[in-house]
């Protein structure tokens, strides 16, 4: 799997494409007594399937990040790290049962998830402290942009609940935007 710089929203590779697979993903594959319509449940999870795609790329960037990085502030950063990566894995299961739940199938594999991502890659190189702290906070304030469509996506389809799903994380990446970036703040 061949992956880029620029986003890969639109790359035609040679895995099944993601348009091919947010059309599949757009009608709820089950049945539920969920009273949500079935029409909005179909949106919902064709649209929460590309939050589910931007989060586990967003743990990948944090373990990327706690495994490599290098320097004075190692330990500080290390720990932070991986803690960040503890909140996004429970993000990442908050999103894929929500989808499940409204009769979806949660689209979590790697190679979907390359396909599908619209965060940047996390670049292999990086090694100071500085250098994770910038992509990292580069990479936290993307999907938290994203997670905040998703509510405005959320709230258009009369789903509370799953738009309630990304204000938490919203808040959650928020909160962890602010412990990284403050790395660069205040020297
Ligand atoms: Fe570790």
């Amino acid at each position: 799997m061949t992956r880029t710089t620029t986003p890969r929203r639109d790359d035609a590779g040679s895995r099944q494409s993601a348009p091919e697979n947010r059309s599949r993903a757009a009608t709820a594959a089950y049945p539920t007594k969920n009273d949500l319509p079935e029409a909005a449940r179909g949106e919902a999870v064709a649209l929460l399937n590309q939050r589910l795609a931007d989060c586990i790329d967003l743990q990948t960037q944090c373990k990327q990040a706690h495994w490599n990085v290098k320097g004075p502030t190692f330990i500080a950063l290390h720990k932070l790290f991986d803690e960040i990566n503890e909140d996004v894995e429970a993000y990442v299961d908050l999103i894929a049962e929500r989808i499940v739940q409204l009769g979806g199938i949660a689209e979590g594999t790697v190679g979907v998830v390359a396909d599908r991502s619209t965060l940047l890659d996390y670049p292999l190189a990086l090694a100071t402290g500085a250098e994770h702290v910038a992509a990292l906070s580069d990479a936290l304030a993307a999907f938290g942009r994203t997670a905040r469509v998703g509510i405005e996506e959320m709230n258009e389809l009369e789903d509370a609940d799953s738009a309630d799903i990304l204000t938490e994380i919203s808040r959650g990446v928020d909160k962890w935007l602010w412990f990284v970036e403050a790395h660069q703040q205040g020297g």
